[in-house]
């Protein structure tokens, strides 16, 4: 059922492109900058960057899914800590990573952490924004005792909470988020419009990181700045600790 709601959405996006030089698939005309054509008779739309793939005639993203003998199948949930980076080739943030600061995700930002001096040389590095997943909910890979959970905050920004703090601001949500097995991080709760980058504002004084949204039918209209992107999932070893906490 996700993958009609990824591909409903995907179209979405497409009634106000400029139309460039066509190419046909089979019978059909198509823009290649905004469609690909499969076995000369499929067209899968572009979306955030990502030429869909095809299976047996249906259009998917590999973020989430995988196609064996003509069935697509959800790609298994990740079970390692990871990494997130920006994936869209098209924005000059491919590739950068998802960073943690002010107790919100961010792109290309700098991770911001911190680590008692009584710890010592047990210190993570705390350089880098390690995330683990399961059964739907997200956390920071941290030392910190209660840890810091991940949620969709009420704008829909990725947020954590404080370290030695369970609170969360009304209006959050903590599930269906899902990070896939060489795939991505997907938010379940948007009914396919993914996550967005918004560029960080001249005027703003937030530093250089781009803004991390989760788009959905309602604040799509105010998200006209920002990019559809994929966060790809990084996996790492097992025992990977990425901060005592972020801050
Ligand atoms: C993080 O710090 C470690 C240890 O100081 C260093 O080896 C590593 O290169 C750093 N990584 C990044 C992404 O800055
Ligand atoms: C979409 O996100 C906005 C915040 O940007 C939130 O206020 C709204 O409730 C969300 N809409 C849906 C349908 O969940």
């Amino acid at each position: 059922m996700a993958r009609f709601a990824l591909a409903a959405a995907a179209l979405l996006g497409y009634a106000s492109t400029v139309l460039g030089d066509l190419q046909t698939c089979g019978q059909a005309q198509y823009d290649p900058a905004q469609y690909v054509c499969w076995d000369n008779q499929f067209l899968c739309p572009i979306t955030a960057g990502e030429p869909l793939s095809n299976c047996a005639g249906a259009c998917y993203s590999k973020f989430m899914y995988t196609c064996t003998n003509n069935i697509l199948t959800l790609l298994p949930p990740v079970d390692t800590p990871f990494t997130l980076s920006v994936d869209n080739p098209g924005l000059p943030i491919h590739g950068k990573p998802v960073t943690a600061g002010g107790q919100h995700w961010l792109l290309d930002g700098e991770t911001s952490s911190y680590c008692p001096s009584q710890v010592g040389s047990a210190c993570p590095p705390g350089n880098t924004t390690v995330i683990v997943a399961s059964e739907g909910r997200a956390a920071m890979s941290v030392m910190v005792p209660g840890g810091q959970q991940a949620y969709l905050d009420p704008y829909w920004n990725m947020a954590y909470t404080q370290a030695h703090s369970a609170y969360i601001p009304s209006g959050s949500i903590t599930t269906g988020l899902v990070a896939y097995q060489g795939g991505g991080f997907i938010n379940l709760n948007g009914n396919g419009w993914g996550w967005v980058a918004c560029p960080p504002r001249a005027s703003g004084g937030g530093g250089k990181g781009w803004n991390l949204v989760a788009k959905n039918a309602t604040n799509a209209y105010m998200l006209n700045e920002c990019s559809a992107i994929n966060l790809k999932v990084n996996s790492l070893h097992s025992d990977t600790i990425g901060a005592w906490q972020y801050t």
